[in-house]
């Protein structure tokens, strides 16, 4: 008798929470979900729909006034339309940082003398950056940001752009306060290359999104580490010298807010965006200066795929008061 009584209130629960859907949007529902590969229980297809239409209320209302010359980017929907803003975060949040707790602990960097600074800079161009990566739910973007400055710098010692396995940082480098898929920091990820003698490549330790025994095997080794560097924290002129000087840059952002979580072209500017609670470790690749805007910005390497953004990347504000963080923790290894 409970039972039933128990089952009957549930059922009304669901009934009286069911949302409003938007009959005028069932083809571009199905159309995403099957692109986006989305299955859902049938219990939870509605909620999913609810959500996902929230989203592209919002991106479109943004969008509108990005055509009316209120915003400097726009937004897409993507991948992370059924998610809540909050869902996402605890998702991707891979990179924990604030001003009271700094992890950086690599030696700092010393500016070299530049009788010129370069208006715009794009290692892409010279072979530094291997293709955007994705990382999956898992919160590994600080092992991304790591292997992905260290490609760069072994490049330039070598002349060989070898991918490297960020799951040997996974599941290895355990040090610094890294904890896998539950986040970590890329100081601490050059430490441990350094400390083992090596880091495997992509091809031999590949990826696999989720926490796992160590199998480093010297025999793969893909590049070596002799040190690491730390940008002065917050120092964003200091940072643009060493994005021209050295190669692509780890650094670590604020990638919590729902522009972020949507963005596709344009440069990213939220006043909302923290430069002092970071949560997301990415690569700094270059630099420049938007012709039509006069806008100058960074042009930085995501790892949530290439369908994600312009291409895998973005490009954030730059020279805007450190904004959303990008020279509050950013460092390179050197090789
Ligand atoms: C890295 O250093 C180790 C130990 O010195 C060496 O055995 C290995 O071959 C090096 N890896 C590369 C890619 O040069």
């Amino acid at each position: 008798m409970n039972l039933y009584l128990c089952l009957a209130c549930l059922c009304l629960g669901i009934v009286a929470a069911a949302p409003q859907l938007d009959r005028t949007l069932d083809a571009r529902w199905y159309q995403w979900k099957s692109q986006h590969g989305k299955t859902y229980a049938a219990n939870e297809d509605n909620w999913r729909r609810a959500t996902w239409e929230k989203n592209l209320r919002m991106i479109e209302k943004h969008n509108l006034e990005y055509s009316t010359g209120k915003h400097s980017f726009h937004m897409k929907m993507n991948e992370f339309g059924d998610m809540t803003n909050d869902e996402f975060r605890q998702m991707m949040n891979g990179f924990k940082q604030n001003r009271f707790q700094r992890k950086n602990k690599g030696t700092l960097f010393r500016e070299p003398h530049l009788e010129q600074i370069p208006k715009s800079v794009d290692w892409r161009d010279k072979g530094y950056v291997t293709p955007v990566k994705n990382q999956g739910p898992c919160g590994s973007c600080w092992a991304f940001s790591a292997t992905g400055s260290l490609e760069g710098q072994w490049f330039h010692k070598t002349g060989k752009l070898v991918s490297l396995s960020e799951q040997n940082l996974i599941d290895c480098a355990t040090g610094g306060g890294s904890q896998g898929c539950n986040g970590g920091f890329m100081d601490s990820a050059f430490e441990y290359v350094m400390l083992n003698g090596g880091i495997d490549t992509e091809e031999s330790y590949p990826y696999e999104a989720m926490d796992s025994d160590c199998r480093y095997e010297p025999e793969n080794s893909g590049a070596n580490v002799t040190g690491f560097v730390d940008i002065p924290s917050g120092q964003e002129m200091t940072l643009t010298k060493a994005v021209a000087t050295v190669g692509p840059i780890s650094v670590g952002i604020d990638a919590s807010l729902f522009s972020f979580q949507f963005y596709h072209g344009g440069v990213y500017y939220d006043p909302l965006c923290s430069s002092e609670f970071l949560d997301h470790g990415v690569l700094a690749v270059g630099y420049g200066v938007d012709e039509e805007t006069g806008k100058k910005y960074w042009i930085v390497k995501n790892s949530w795929g290439d369908q994600w953004g312009n291409d895998g990347y973005i490009l954030m504000a730059r020279d805007k008061s450190n904004h959303c963080g990008i020279a509050t923790a950013a460092s390179f290894p050197e090789v």
